[in-house]
């Protein structure tokens, strides 16, 4: 999926390295003005060193330089780190999806205003 995700025009993905070893990576499909943040992940002994949050902030600006006006991400109600790091970024919560994944767990649904991105130029 990750592979695939980098020839795919509507997809930006990125890729955290370190040293030529894939530490992290985040993709983000762009439909209109709304952008979905499919996936983002960090292998875990590089975790809580920033690398999500800078693949966001790129994420963010490349999403707004393509047109989209907001993100969008699901979020597993239980996934406090992952919650943690949206609220941090600015992202707020919209509404939760019950029983959204396939082990009967909710999400919620969490979204964050483009346009301040963009006028920051990213
Ligand atoms: C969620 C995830 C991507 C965070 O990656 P990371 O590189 O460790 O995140 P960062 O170092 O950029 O953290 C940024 C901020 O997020 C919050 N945060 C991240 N991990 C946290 C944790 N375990 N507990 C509480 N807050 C956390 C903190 O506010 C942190 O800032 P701080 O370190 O200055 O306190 C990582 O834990 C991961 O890969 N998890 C498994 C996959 C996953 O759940 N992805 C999200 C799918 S929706």
């Amino acid at each position: 999926m990750l592979a695939d995700s980098f020839f795919r025009e509507d997809v930006i993905t990125l890729a955290a390295v370190d040293e030529g070893k894939l530490v992290g990576y985040g993709f983000v499909a762009v439909a209109l003005d709304d952008a979905d943040l499919a996936n983002i992940a960090v292998e875990a002994k590089y975790r809580r060193r920033g690398v999500a949050q800078g693949l966001l902030d790129r994420l963010e600006a490349q999403a707004a330089a393509a047109g989209a006006k907001r993100m969008l991400l699901e979020v597993r109600v239980s996934n406090a780190a992952a919650m943690s790091l949206y609220l941090k970024r600015g992202y707020a919560g919209l509404y939760a999806r019950p029983r959204y994944y396939a082990d009967g767990e909710d999400a919620l649904v969490m979204a964050k205003d483009l346009e301040s991105v963009a006028a920051q130029g990213g």
